[in-house]
């Protein structure tokens, strides 16, 4: 067992080659298996021998990984971030190994068999495993998202076979593998009996290029026998000659808008491989990236690969419509954080069109915390190791046009083995640059990248002759990294509510060529369903699964929630980075197209109030200014839609949105109709609202903490303020702010109104708010809210709650919508009618917390189920703001107590908070706090409603 802590990568597997599609026999070895789980890698061998009797073993699907099946009988996820789940010591792992054995018998057909050569191939194994077939051992491998091939001519047959392996979940390996992800071992991707025919072709590479119209193949085929190429749409049928390029003429380039591909076979006598080819050219001018000669910018995504049944077994549908929803929301780039997809994926984003960053299968985290002291980076003896994972990466997906970038791997430190990775792919592919955000002084790589930099230091890197010295940089360093093209290959931390101030990153792309957009962390959350003791399903995070270590709901940080739904944080995305930017200027509409090299020739312009809008295709970079003629008292909102369906959308599907605001009205005077009377007292309180129990307004400044709120990262913005050990909810739960008490300080009426007026405090606390409330017959009630000095730091919300009958259960409104919006999250929000109910009204964040705010609503109905209760009608304040509204099951005290959604208590009031302001979201639990214009600061605030019977 001494292979299990061997840091060499292999034994016997075969060179790295492309993953291609071929019509040579093959024979998927996908299906059920037998299995047996052993708690350590020591059960006996004799397993792997043809006439073992397995009958006593289970049956376990391939692809699949164990602890996602048997309810726990083999084991459960664990979820780590940055640690690792065993004791640093490398390269040796502990004794609890859990080891999974599988055999299955398999029927060789003659044609396979009768193959020159077969080869046994592994598309991905958790974490190393050992081969055997008809008890001859072939080999052992470890690179868990990397392919693996074996020579296995010498052992199989035609007819009967078996093909036996041992799968440990703990290896060398695993040093290697500590991404921020569940550590899910078995075999998870495809295996496939590969047969090699005489005269076949062990491996190609269509290198292509696109300049000034042309395109050019630069063939690199591994055959013992002449080889053809025909691209039939080109008229291209000749012979490969080696080290010549065919220029196949007048080509369409291929480009993440326009995702052109050539269908292309390459063949010998013996055997054909067919691969779809895009014409494009990848290069570094100074400090501009370009493809086909024009700046990329990324509007990226980081996408690990995640179900939360399946793990990273991957599922081509779900894979397929995924792409497909991030092409909707605008999204144009992916990198494969961190490591190497599923093969078929690389095909996805060819045909629908992503510029990729392809990252290799590594991270060691965990040693930042040993300060790097023996990090496998810099140790000769992983060399080999680095190597073999880099070249497997760059060999299996070479021929993938979406790739325009290789990068290294993932928080692995810096050292030579980095280098030498650098070093091996730049000799390989001269036609792809090199990435690794590790290398912070650009030794080896030919990219700036930086992770999640706050917005001003994304601005100095971006400024020519900055004296503002780079991370990890001395000043010649940074005067090199400078010369380079930047990209933040994570930024916008999506946990759980957020990110804010994507628009404030996207501004600078515009102003600062250098920079190239960035990659959001991260595109899904990762959680895994499973149910409770009395079988109610939820999505689990870390600790949800009795981990020793974990690192809770850290793994649930994406743009899209565990069950396929689109954040409120991935709509405003989409409309931070829409192609098109529609500036409004007096009676005309200017539309600059911001594509990479797409006209707008595939969209139509419509003006929601009425109909088209007539606009000549703009080509790239261009702008045309068209007039509207709209009515300004009236809201305009044009929508940029597709004029056809693609393969990512049907027709209609909106692109770009720009809205221009009215001059709006005044509110106009109390209509008190007879006989209603909308509220009703006790004692000096409210019992009763437009004839129905209630109580309110009480003063409410807690909000349930997002995960950015309970952020501790040291990426502080607000540097006056920087407190790195300190989150905000923890500032907000010391000052009491969720548990605040009232005194009624005075109560008097004079003729049709009551004025009320309380202290609101904390236990143990000397800081107070004053709350004037006054109420009018007419049905108005303005609330003054005014806090003593000396509050520290920020609030979460400055804003009041009315407990209303449970049975209030929808809302119509007359405001920003349709999504919850924050003040730096307000892109994606137009004023419009919208109606919703209360569950609409919240997002399932994995992790419960502040959800569901509308900002700036000029009028609120309240519904119980179709019957329109209740409208109210706000009134600006004396600074033009007007609050918003947010109507929850539940309490923030009470959604602060649950960890996931299942956990939030039975509800039988409906709770309507009306919100002079709220905070911003920033991006604190892996980033930069909020932004100082969006910070909420203790400040007297007024809020004015006014309160109708039914409908608006
Ligand atoms: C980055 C890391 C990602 C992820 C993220 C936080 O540092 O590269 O893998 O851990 O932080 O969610």
């Amino acid at each position: 067992m001494a292979y299990i802590a061997d840091p060499r990568p292999h034994h016997g597997a075969l060179p790295a080659r492309s993953w291609l599609r071929s019509n040579a026999p093959a024979l998927s070895l996908n299906g059920p298996w037998r299995f047996r789980l052993s708690p350590t890698a020591t059960a006996p061998e004799d397993f792997a021998a043809e006439a073992f009797d397995d009958a006593g073993w289970d049956d376990l699907p391939v692809p699949a990984h164990w602890v996602l099946h048997g309810d726990g009988a083999y084991g459960r996820p664990i979820y780590t971030n940055v640690q690792y789940p065993f004791p640093i010591d490398p390269p040796h792992v502990p004794d609890e190994n859990p080891t999974g054995d599988y055999r299955r018998q398999v029927d060789v057909p003659a044609d396979l068999a009768g193959c020159e050569r077969v080869v046994l191939r592994f598309d991905g194994v958790e974490s190393m495993f050992r081969v055997w077939v008809n008890g001859d051992e072939v080999g052992t491998a470890s690179g868990s998202r990397l392919a693996h091939e074996f020579d296995v001519t010498g052992s199989l047959r035609a007819g009967a076979n078996v093909v036996a392996v041992r799968v440990h979940q703990w290896s060398a390996g695993s040093y290697l593998e500590d991404q921020d992800q569940w550590w899910l071992p078995g075999i998870f991707r495809d295996v496939t009996l590969i047969g090699r025919p005489a005269g076949g072709i062990e491996d190609v590479w269509l290198r292509t290029s696109y300049t000034d119209g042309r395109g050019l193949v630069l063939p690199e085929v591994t055959a013992d026998a002449p080889v053809t190429l025909r691209i039939p749409a080109l008229n291209i049928e000749q012979v490969v000659v080696a080290g010549e390029p065919v220029d196949v003429g007048e080509v369409a380039p291929w480009s993440a808008e326009e995702p052109m591909l050539y269908d292309a076979t390459v063949s010998t006598a013996a055997e054909t491989v067919t691969l779809r080819l895009g014409f494009r050219t990848v290069e570094i001018r100074g400090d501009q990236f370009l493809v086909n000669g024009r700046r990329v910018v990324f509007h990226g995504m980081n996408r690990h690969e995640t179900h939360p049944e399946r793990g990273r077994v991957f599922d081509e549908e779900h894979a397929r419509e995924d792409l497909a929803r991030m092409k909707r929301f605008n999204v144009n780039a992916i990198r494969t954080s961190h490591y190497p997809p599923h093969p078929r994926l690389l095909d996805l984003a060819d045909e629908l069109g992503f510029w990729v960053i392809l990252e290799c299968d590594l991270e060691t985290h965990g040693f930042e915390k040993l300060g790097w002291h023996g990090n496998p980076s810099d140790d000769p003896a992983w060399r080999e190791a680095y190597l073999d994972r880099v070249e497997r990466t760059v060999e299996r997906d070479k021929n993938h046009p979406s790739i325009v970038i290789w990068s290294l791997g993932n928080e692995s430190g810096t050292g030579a083995n980095l280098a030498a990775m650098s070093a091996w792919v730049h000799a390989r592919d001269a036609g792809r640059p090199v990435h690794y955000e590790g290398d912070y002084t650009g030794d080896y790589t030919d990219l700036y990248s930086r992770m999640y930099p706050p917005v001003t230091e994304t601005e100095q890197i971006g400024t020519d002759g900055s004296r503002t010295p780079l991370l990890g940089c001395t000043p010649a360093q940074g005067a090199r990294q400078r010369t380079k093209p930047f990209l933040l290959c994570e930024y916008a931390h999506a946990m759980g509510n957020g990110p804010g101030a994507l628009d404030q990153y996207e501004d600078l792309v515009h102003r600062h060529p250098r920079l190239h957009g960035g990659f959001v962390w991260e595109w899904r959350d990762h959680g895994i369903r499973t149910s409770t003791p009395d079988g109610r399903p939820f999505y689990g995070y870390g600790g949800d699964f009795g981990e020793v270590v974990h690192d809770g709901n850290f793994v649930m940080d994406g743009m899209v929630l565990s069950d396929d739904v689109p954040t409120p944080g991935l709509h405003e995305f989409k409309a931070v980075v829409q192609p098109l930017r529609l500036t409004f200027d007096g009676a005309d509409v200017v539309i600059d197209n911001l594509r990479h090299s797409a006209d707008t020739s595939d969209l139509r312009f419509v003006r929601r109030d009425s109909s088209a809008l007539a606009v000549p295709p703009i080509p790239p970079g261009g702008s045309v200014r068209v007039a509207v003629d709209a009515d300004p008292a009236a809201w305009l909102t044009i929508d940029a839609v597709l004029a056809a369906a693609t393969a990512w959308a049907p027709e209609g599907h909106v692109v770009a949105t720009a809205q221009r605001p009215a001059s709006e009205a005044p509110v106009a005077p109390a209509r008190v109709s007879s006989g209603w009377r909308p509220f009703e007292f006790e004692n000096g309180s409210l019992v009763r609202l437009a004839g129905r129990p209630a109580t309110g307004p009480r003063l409410e400044l807690f909000r349930a903490p997002t995960d950015n709120d309970e952020g501790l990262s040291d990426r502080i913005e607000d540097s006056d303020e920087s407190r790195p050990d300190v989150s905000s909810a923890d500032v907000w739960r010391r000052a009491g702010l969720d548990r605040l008490t009232t005194r009624r300080v005075s109560v008097e009426r004079s003729g049709d109104a009551l004025r009320t007026v309380d202290r609101v405090a904390a236990a143990d606390s000397a800081l107070s708010v004053l709350m004037e409330t006054i109420w009018s017959a007419d049905g108005s009630v303005r609330v003054e809210i005014l806090p003593s000095s000396g509050w520290p730091t920020v609030w979460p919300r400055i804003g009041v709650r009315f407990d209303l009958p449970g049975d209030v259960d929808g809302a119509s409104w007359f405001g920003l919508g349709p999504h919850e919006s924050y003040p730096d999250s307000m892109r994606a929000a137009q004023v419009g009618h919208y109606r919703a109910t209360i569950d609409e009204l919240s997002v399932a964040y994995a992790r419960p917390q502040e959800t569901g705010h509308r900002s700036q609503v000029r009028s609120l109905t309240l519904t119980s189920g179709d019957d329109a209760w209740l409208t109210l009608t706000t009134i600006p304040d004396t600074r033009g703001r007007r609050p918003g509204f947010t109507l929850s099951r539940h309490t923030p005290q009470q959604i602060a107590r649950a960890a996931h959604p299942h956990e939030l208590p039975p509800s039988t009031t409906s709770y309507l908070f009306i919100d002079a302001a709220q905070h911003g979201l920033g991006s604190r639990a892996c980033g930069p706090d909020v932004w100082p214009g969006f910070a909420l600061r203790p400040e007297a605030r007024t809020i004015r409603l006014r309160f109708s019977p039914g409908a608006a």
